[in-house]
Order: structure tokens, then sequence, then C-alpha cells
């Protein structure tokens, strides 16, 4: 199969410092050009021998275009992304797709339409860590999993772009809160039954500059997703429990620490003195009734995402992150966005 064309809208961050440098990197498809409404960006491209179209009307008229990923502020995602599919072009969309389920729905009907292959760039679910996270899920070897944590913690504040402002679909609910609530609905499939988030404001009170959400599950477990950015000492990366052992990942760079219990009952618990106080209920346990290890980092090539996208293309594979993924994603947000207002648990209905 040729390779398929690529044309970047948006060379910015992640247009321009991700899709297009890594489509010339990688080869796995063929860098047409960008597309930039700041003609500093244009011209930056080209000083990088990177073809820039004047205007995006060229770029959807130009019949050699196969995909167009759009890297652009969330609030313009829209218009650039349905535009591209009316013209019969395959889309990429940044995270997070759009600024409602509503909008999203709009984006995927009109990409049925068209005939057109959609997808949307979830390209956390190939981070080591969480990869780590959901072979350990998958295994069973630590029970039944209860209670899922899974935090990102900064002290930068959150950046002073457009993410500072709502209009354009910032806060970090909508930055960090999107890949880290995908990875946990990648663990749990089971029917969620309502979300509880508190919006964090140090210093932005526009949009959110961190949030702690709870999801909670139809069995009773529980996923606790939060993102704060004036985190100077930061909390372990993800904490997974199991009715048989317990998951750790302190740091994104290291592996994961699991400790599985082989015998529940002991014969003599010493109690051990903690502060002014003596407990054997929270004594730790010994080595004749646990077992400990470290698991080894999975590894993954992130730009399968890429590959993925072309073989659906080719009607050769089925995508990898799926529309209705996205859209529970999108719900559960909206959930989230709904419980700070009203400061309670929102009903979820699946
Ligand atoms: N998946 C990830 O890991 C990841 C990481 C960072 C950003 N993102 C997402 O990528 C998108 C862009 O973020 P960024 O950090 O690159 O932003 P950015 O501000 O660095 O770049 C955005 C670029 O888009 C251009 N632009 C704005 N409106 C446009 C329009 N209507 N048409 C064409 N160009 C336009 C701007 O001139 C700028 O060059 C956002 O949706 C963001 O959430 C994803």
């Amino acid at each position: 199969m040729e390779k398929k064309n690529l044309v970047v809208v948006g060379y910015g961050g992640m247009g321009g410092g991700y899709h297009a440098a890594k489509a010339i990197e990688k080869g796995v498809v063929n860098l047409l050009g960008i597309y930039d409404i700041d003609p500093a960006k244009s011209e930056l491209a080209r000083s990088r021998g990177i073809f820039a179209y004047d205007t995006y009307e060229d770029v959807l008229s130009d019949d050699r275009v196969d995909i167009i990923t759009v890297a652009i502020p969330n609030d313009r995602h829209f218009e650039r992304v349905t535009r591209a599919l009316e013209a019969g072009k395959h889309v990429i969309c940044e995270k997070p797709v759009a600024m409602s389920s509503e909008e999203y729905a709009k984006m995927v009907e009109c990409a049925e339409k068209n005939n057109c292959v959609f997808s949307v760039h979830q390209n956390r679910r190939w981070d080591v860590d969480f990869l780590a996270m959901k072979q350990i899920y998958n295994s069973g070897e630590i029970g039944k999993i209860f209670n899922y944590e899974s935090r990102i913690h900064g002290s930068r504040g959150i950046p002073s772009d457009w993410r500072g402002e709502k209009e354009h679909g910032g806060g970090m609910l909508l930055d960090w809160g999107v890949h880290l609530i995908d990875q946990a609905l990648q663990l749990f499939k089971q029917k969620i039954t309502g979300v509880y988030c508190k919006f964090i404001h140090t210093t932005n009170f526009e949009v959110d500059d961190g949030y702690k959400l709870y999801i909670y599950f139809e069995d009773g477990a529980q996923a606790y997703i939060e993102t704060g950015t004036f985190n100077f000492i930061a909390l372990p990366r993800m904490y997974m429990q199991g009715d048989k052992g317990t998951t750790l990942i302190t740091d994104w760079r290291e592996k994961a620490k699991v400790t599985v219990c082989k015998h529940w009952h002991e014969s003599d618990v010493i109690p051990v003195q903690t502060g002014a106080g003596l407990t054997k209920t929270m004594a730790p346990r010994d080595s004749i009734t646990v077992d400990e290890y470290e698991i080894e980092r999975p590894t993954a090539d992130v730009y399968d995402f890429y590959r993925n996208f072309c073989d659906v293309i080719d009607g050769k594979a089925e995508l990898i992150v799926k529309s209705d993924e996205v859209m529970r994603v999108m719900k559960v947000m909206e959930a989230a966005f709904k419980s700070d207002e009203l400061g309670q648990v929102v009903a979820f209905e699946e």
C-alpha cells in the first residue's frame, strides 16, 4: 500500500512538535504540509523545509490529501474537523475532541455521512505506566479490583496560553483529565453509576487549575482521578487495590510494584508502635503471607495510533480509539462539570 498523505492543521506545540515532526521521523505517513492561521508558524515550517498551505481551502481542495490531523485549541476543532470530513478527508483530531458530547456526536455523524475514518488522538493509551496497570488489572493477580487511583501532579500552575481560558476549552480536566479518564475507562468496562468532581482554583478562577474526580461503577468499584498544578511534592502516579493485592507506581519512570497476599491468616501478629500507640491492625505483613515483586515495564510505540489509522482506511483493521469510547469519556467530563457546579454526586446513566 502507498503511504497516506498527511496535512497537519495547527503548527504549534503538538501539531509541529509531534504530528509533523513524527510523520517525518517515522515515515509511516507522508507529510504533504501544514496549515496554520498564524503566518509566523507557516514561516517557521517553511524554514524547516515543510510546505505550508496559504489557506484552509487550499488544503481541502488538494486531492492528494488523505488524512488531516487537527491540532489547534479545543474550541476550534469542530469547524476544522467537519469541513475536512465534508471535503472527504479522513481526520485525526486532538483531544479533547470537542467542547461537548453533542458537538462530538455531530462530528461522528458527519464522518459517517461522508464515509470517512475519524478518530481522536488518545495517545496516552500507550503510556507505559498505564500499560503496566492494565496488564496487572487484566491478569487478575491482585484479585477483584475495587479501587484505582491515577494522579498527575506538577508545580508550574496552569499554562498561561489558551489553556487558562474557558472560551477555548481550557482547564486541567479537559487537558489532562481527558487522558486519565480515557485510561481508567480502558480498564473499567462495567457500567458507571455516578460521578463526583471538585475543581481546584488556586490562581485561575475562570477554569480549573486542578481537579479531584471520582467515577463510581455498578459493582462498587471506583476510580479516583486527580490533576494538580500546585503540587511541589507529587503523590504517587498510580495505585490500584484488589481483594488479593495492591499495585503501586510511584513515578511514570518507575516499574510497578506489586504485593500479593498468599495467606490471609497470620498466626501471631506482633503489635507495632505507631506514633504514641500500639497497633496490630496496621502492622505490616511478613514475607510468609505476601509476595512482593516488580513487573517489567511494557514496551509500546505510540505511533501505532497512526499505523492503525492507515490500516483502517485500507479496510485492514478496526479503529483502536473508537467513537463510543470517546463519547463515554466526553459524558464523564460533562458529568464532572455538573457535579462541581452542584457540589454533589451526579447520577450517570449508561
Ligand atoms: N495528545 C496530547 O498529548 C496533547 C498534548 C498537547 C496538546 N494536545 C492538544 O493539541 C491541541 C493543540 O494544542 P497545542 O499545545 O499544540 O497548542 P498551541 O497553542 O501550541 O498550538 C496551536 C496552533 O494552532 C494554530 N491555530 C489556532 N487556531 C487555528 C485554526 N482555526 N486553524 C489553523 N490553525 C490554528 C495556532 O496558531 C497555533 O500555532 C489541543 O487540542 C490540545 O489539547 C494534545
